[in-house]
């Protein structure tokens, strides 16, 4: 049975970067290799919307912000962390390891922040030295306004950082214009590669930053991993997911081609026929729909209705895998993940999927979810 993986990330891949992927080995110090990391880099570069140094740590997401963490603090600093979902809250224990103290701007999961309460944050800890938001809180579905909480943010010392993992390159986030200093990404989401990369970019003011910092660091070091990131020929100093860059090159090609705006527009279309299906279905979204990721849609079950054995149905009889709850949501909803390459079919298929076992599950449930969703991907009901 063909499967449909429809999980925020790991993502399915297009062809291509399957077949990059599995490359032959190379020197990871000679010049077939060093053009083809500085290549990606350079890619990456425009997709962050950036004119500053990315750095390819070879890790999952989490490892990027652990550095972010441990390049611009020392112990005892402050910084503001949004908080309300899984990876928020990951982001301040992070800190908080590390001897940072965290002022907490919390948001009930399922809400975006308030810019506001960021900025009142800011004026209670004027010495903060960074603020810490999640653009896209996967765990949740939220989208937080990370443009709006960086226009005040960049008119202070206080950074501006801000976990993109699951939305860089799908959503829109402007580095450079909207003044964030540090952006972390993962290989698996929406740039459509395996696991294995952390991406971080670093503005002038972070790079000031770390010149002060005095948390311990090594893997982690910004100024380590930049030393031979060339424009023509990068290498790290320590050995690359060699693989993982060989897939990541294929990937950005694909990306570019498409173009990053329109990249924008197609993950803004699918999360609406998304949303649509999801409401002929009578189901409700847990976060407002304008505040609902264009990257994951997250959703309760039907009153009294189980969401993990709707998922193993899912699964287990259509091939569609979908994402449950984690933390405090474990076993209370139902996520959606639809971002980097999406393809229509997988959609529809998982929302056909999810009709016919509500249905069978008992559930009252709407009818039509599969034309809702597609109306809005092809534009004409089927
Ligand atoms: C928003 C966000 N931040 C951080 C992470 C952690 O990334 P990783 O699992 O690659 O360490 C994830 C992973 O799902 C995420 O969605």
């Amino acid at each position: 049975m063909r499967q449909y993986l429809l999980i925020p990330g790991p993502t399915p891949l297009p062809r291509e970067v399957l077949e990059a992927s599995s490359k032959q080995m190379l020197n990871h110090r000679g010049p077939e290799f060093g053009k083809i990391l500085a290549e990606a880099l350079a890619a990456l570069r425009r997709v962050f919307m950036t004119r500053n140094t990315v750095i390819p740590f070879a890790s999952s997401g989490t490892g990027g912000l652990e550095a972010a963490v441990v390049n611009l603090c020392s112990a005892g600093d402050t910084v503001i962390a949004v908080t309300g979902g899984n990876f928020g809250d990951r982001f301040a224990a992070i800190a908080q390891a590390f001897g940072v103290n965290v002022e907490r701007v919390d948001v009930p999961w399922g809400e975006a922040v308030d810019p506001a309460a960021v900025r009142a944050a800011l004026r209670r800890s004027p010495q903060a030295k960074a603020v810490l938001v999640t653009h896209s809180e996967t765990s949740t579905g939220v989208r937080h306004d990370v443009g709006a909480i960086a226009s005040f943010v960049r008119e202070t010392p206080a950074l501006m950082v801000v976990d993109a993992v699951s939305s860089l390159g799908a959503i829109e986030l402007r580095t450079d214009e909207w003044g964030i200093d540090v952006v972390i990404t993962g290989s698996q989401k929406a740039l459509m590669a395996p696991p294995g990369l952390a991406l971080v970019s670093v503005s002038d003011r972070a790079w000031a930053a770390t010149k002060t910092a005095t948390l311990p660091r090594f893997y982690w070091s910004f100024d380590r991993m930049k030393a031979d990131l060339g424009e023509t020929s990068a290498s790290t100093p320590f050995t690359p997911a060699m693989s993982v860059v060989f897939a990541l090159h294929a990937g950005l090609r694909l990306l570019e081609a498409e173009g990053i705006e329109r990249r924008f527009e197609r993950h803004r279309r699918v999360a609406a026929a998304v949303r649509a299906g999801v409401a002929a279905l009578g189901l409700r979204l847990l976060p407002k729909p304008e505040h609902s990721s264009e990257t994951v849609t997250a959703f309760w079950p039907p009153d009294g209705i189980a969401p993990n054995a709707i998922l193993d149905a899912m699964r287990a009889k259509h091939g569609v895998v979908v994402a449950g709850g984690v933390g405090k949501l474990a076993g209370k909803i139902i996520r959606f993940g639809h971002l980097g390459w999406i393809e229509d079919d997988a959609i529809l298929t998982g929302l056909r999927a999810l009709e016919t076992e509500l249905r069978n599950a008992g559930a009252d449930a709407g009818r039509g979810a599969e034309a809702a969703a597609r109306e809005i991907l092809v534009g004409a009901p089927a």
